[in-house]
């Protein structure tokens, strides 16, 4: 072979090897299309072979990678992305988004800016640097940069709701209300949107939206601890234990212990002594994470209560659910498959929110939360078969500096 037929070689291997490449970016684009994530990456991996640095399998991939946990593999490949594209503003958003997981918040931000920076008018970012404002309390600069988003783009239902919430917690009720009426204008069955105005406009509902409460917590596990307790002053799982102690002291031997709504394990932490068997539930996989790393439970699931009680074969000796009722208004359920779930004598105590108004069973209020009556507890206590031993009057938690009142039950099965 002569140098111009090898040269002429190169060049067509280099056309062949270009086109392929065109084409597996369309099938990969057409998978994710149909959400084949698996098929998708194997063929980002099979050109990354071919071109190292061809943009958008490595972005590509990072999101694939991010969206399975792999945050440390996703990071790497945008900032590979980066390194081919530097302009780009979708790869600094996909990194900013790396760095907002893993909790980085002021990387995060950082990264979103530069998004921003490159492409002014791109409602991910804008977005996602309000979520991160919001997190750490900048609430004004959130509403800006939650309204700039949908200035971007006026369909932009979690930015909706986002900035209802910011503006709630700026006090300004009706400009939230609005938000969610522009958000259910777009889509009527949005679960998050429609619980959080029916709680501004009285409307009564069942309970909080499940997927609402897990992005709820899962956004603030890493803090809770410290806002709840520092900022909020709360105390509820010591003066729930309080309320048990001269049953607890009966016991002659470590019992079984259910935590429902566990969260980060303050209760649990109440609670390792007495117990022989202590398992949290909580529908949060943040929070699961947190109440782990505290290494007091013997097993932790991350699912809804009622699903848990009406599943576990276990049978506990003590129930309890510290400031979890505030996120269900109608606990019948829960009052009906506990009692499946308990050993005789046993025992369910927990907290729960004074309503304003006596006159309903349970009252969701502008904070998004469930208030319940003394009459109610008193009436489905009686129909369950429990027999309310200890009440006592007490302070929830602050809500803008003013202390929250509620109560604290014991009650116990009949049989
Ligand atoms: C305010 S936190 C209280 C956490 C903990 N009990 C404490 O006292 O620190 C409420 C917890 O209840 C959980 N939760 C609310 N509704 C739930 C449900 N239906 N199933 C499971 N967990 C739920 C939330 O995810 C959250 O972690």
């Amino acid at each position: 072979m002569n140098r111009n037929n090898r040269r002429q070689g190169r060049k067509l291997r280099k056309i062949v090897s270009g086109s392929s490449i065109a084409k597996d970016l369309e099938t990969a684009r057409s998978q994710l299309s149909i959400s084949n994530q698996t098929r998708a990456a194997e063929i980002y991996k099979n050109i990354l072979q071919l071109k190292p640095n061809c943009f958008e399998a490595l972005n590509n991939l990072g999101m694939i990678m991010q969206a399975q946990g792999e945050l440390a593999v996703a990071e790497r490949l945008y900032r590979l992305a980066i390194k081919s594209e530097p302009n780009s503003a979708e790869a600094y958003n996909n990194l900013g988004n790396v760095a907002n997981a893993t909790n980085n918040i002021d990387k995060a931000l950082q990264l979103y800016r530069k998004a921003i920076s490159l492409k002014p008018n791109y409602p991910e970012a804008l977005y996602n640097a309000g979520t991160v404002l919001h997190k750490t309390k900048n609430i004004r600069d959130a509403v800006t940069a939650y309204r700039m988003a949908l200035k971007c783009n006026p369909r932009f239902l979690d930015a909706y709701c986002n900035l209802g919430i910011a503006l709630q917690e700026l006090g300004n009720s009706t400009g939230a209300l609005d938000c969610y009426k522009n958000a259910l204008a777009i889509n009527s069955d949005h679960p998050l949107a429609q619980h959080l105005a029916s709680s501004l406009q009285g409307n009564e509902t069942d309970t909080a939206p499940l997927d609402y409460v897990e992005r709820l917590f899962d956004e603030c596990a890493e803090n809770f601890e410290h806002s709840l307790v520092e900022e909020l002053g709360y105390s509820i799982p010591s003066v729930l234990r309080n309320l048990m102690e001269p049953y607890i002291r009966k016991y002659h031997e470590p019992v079984n212990v259910l935590d429902l709504g566990c969260g980060t394990g303050l209760m649990g932490v109440q609670l390792r002594s007495i117990a022989g068997n202590l398992v949290g539930v909580d529908i949060s996989k943040n929070m699961i994470l947190e109440s782990k790393k505290k290494g007091i439970y013997d097993s932790l699931y991350a699912t809804d209560i009622v699903k848990f009680i009406r599943q576990t074969e276990d049978r506990f000796d003590l129930v309890v659910a510290t400031d979890v009722f505030v996120y269900i208004g109608n606990i019948e359920p829960i009052f009906e498959s506990t009692l499946q779930a308990m050993n005789p004598m046993a025992l369910l105590s927990f907290s729960i929110e004074s309503p304003s108004s006596i006159e309903k069973d349970y009252t969701l209020q502008a904070s998004g939360r469930y208030a319940h009556s003394r009459a109610y507890i008193e009436r489905i206590a009686k129909q369950y078969g429990y027999i309310i031993k200890r009440t006592t009057p007490t302070r929830i938690r602050k809500e803008n500096n003013i202390w929250i009142e509620g109560y604290c039950c014991l009650l116990q099965v009949t049989s």
